[in-house]
């Protein structure tokens, strides 16, 4: 036995810390959209979307992570391309845990414990039936012990915020499937509101507006791909691209020149329920809190507080300072890691 193996076996498998030795402990966003795998010592290890194709009579998996996602919308009828999550949760349980098993093989090598500890973040509003969902999904793909903590708290340790203290911070996480408003004080979240809206209804706006509009039919794909590229609450955007799908009437398909404007239009609608959800987490929070976000303002979290200048439409509306945090996909899951490598110290901010 080597001698690094040698000190590894006296100190445990567990908490490597940076010596990035033995580990059988991961944190795990399982996301809406994204899922992301941090292992103590090791960093992020598997970074993927959450989607999964599978061969329909047989149920055999042809697919996970990107590969699968340049799927959809692509496949005939012998292939289906699944996002076994929505809104935040489980919906279809069986497909979560063939795609995280994969994911688990993907991430694992020679370091890695086959039946690792699991630290997964979950949203704030979860209820009991869908923590079961998660803890099961997550022991059958090979988990041994899983752990809960909520989205927020997770992503307000990875940016940073000083949430063990007595000062209110709150963190606005736009994900793919919904945006969490939560105000942090103490270990706990003081207020909190959810709503259904993310990056995925901001797609689902562009394609109707693009069928409406332009009478251009194009897939959920097609749509995160404008809004990355064209999505802008700027008032003066003037950048145009080239859009191509199918012609809604003649079904051919079809080229268009789409304007940064009329994507700020298609993506009106989700922006004001996202602003809305923020004022009324606002009014929800206790006074002495809210004065703490008045000095500290908002920290933007999840891959939605990259869309362009909604930072600043956020910031006039409500009046509040807002920052993006520096890592906002991948902060939840860095702050899980964070927690996870003392979980002693930040036992309060598990779910029990
Ligand atoms: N530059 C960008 N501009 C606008 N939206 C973006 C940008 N980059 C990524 N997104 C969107 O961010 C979303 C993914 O964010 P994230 O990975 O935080 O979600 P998630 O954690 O998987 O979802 P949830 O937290 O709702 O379960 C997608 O809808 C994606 O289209
Ligand atoms: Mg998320």
């Amino acid at each position: 036995m080597g001698i690094r193996n040698l000190l590894s076996s006296f100190r445990g498998s567990d908490n490597s810390g940076s010596s990035g030795m033995f580990s059988s402990a991961m944190a795990i966003d399982l996301g809406t959209a994204n899922t992301i795998i941090y292992q103590p010592g090791r960093g992020i290890i598997l970074e993927e979307p959450s989607v999964i194709a599978l061969e329909r009579d047989s149920g055999n998996i042809l697919a996970v992570g990107t590969e699968a996602k340049d799927m959809l919308g692509r496949t005939g009828a012998d292939i289906s391309v699944v996002r076994p999550l929505k809104d935040g949760v489980i919906k279809e349980a069986t497909a979560t845990m063939a795609m995280l098993r994969k994911f688990f093989e993907k991430a694992q090598t020679k370091r890695f414990a086959m039946r690792p500890r699991v630290l997964v973040c979950v949203p704030s509003g979860i209820t009991e039936v869908e923590v079961n969902a998660v803890r099961t999904s997550l022991e059958r793909a090979g988990a041994r012990e899983v752990q809960l903590v909520p989205e927020p708290l997770a992503a307000a340790v990875g940016v940073g915020l000083p949430v063990e203290s007595a000062v209110g911070n709150m963190i606005v996480d736009i994900g793919g499937g919904t945006t969490e408003i939560a105000v942090i004080s103490l270990n706990s979240i003081a207020a909190d509101g959810s709503i259904r809206v993310g990056g995925d209804e901001m797609n689902e706006a562009i394609v109707s507006y693009m069928k409406q509009n332009a009478y251009l039919l194009i897939g959920e794909r097609m749509a995160e791909t404008i809004k990355i590229k064209l999505g802008s609450m700027v008032e003066e955007d003037t950048r145009e691209e080239e859009v191509s799908g199918m012609d809604a009437t003649y079904g051919i398909p079809k080229s268009i020149t789409v304007k940064a404007s009329q994507i700020k239009t298609a993506l009106q609608q989700p922006v004001k329920a996202i602003m809305q959800a923020v004022q009324q987490g606002l009014e929800r929070t206790p006074p002495e809190l809210g004065r703490d976000i008045v000095n500290r303002g908002i920290v933007l979290t999840g891959g939605g507080a990259l869309l362009k200048g909604l930072d600043t439409v956020l910031s006039n509306e409500t009046g509040l300072p807002v920052r993006i945090a520096d890592n906002p996909l991948s902060c939840t899951v860095l702050g899980a890691g964070i927690i996870l490598s003392d979980m002693y110290r930040y036992r309060k901010l598990l779910i029990t």
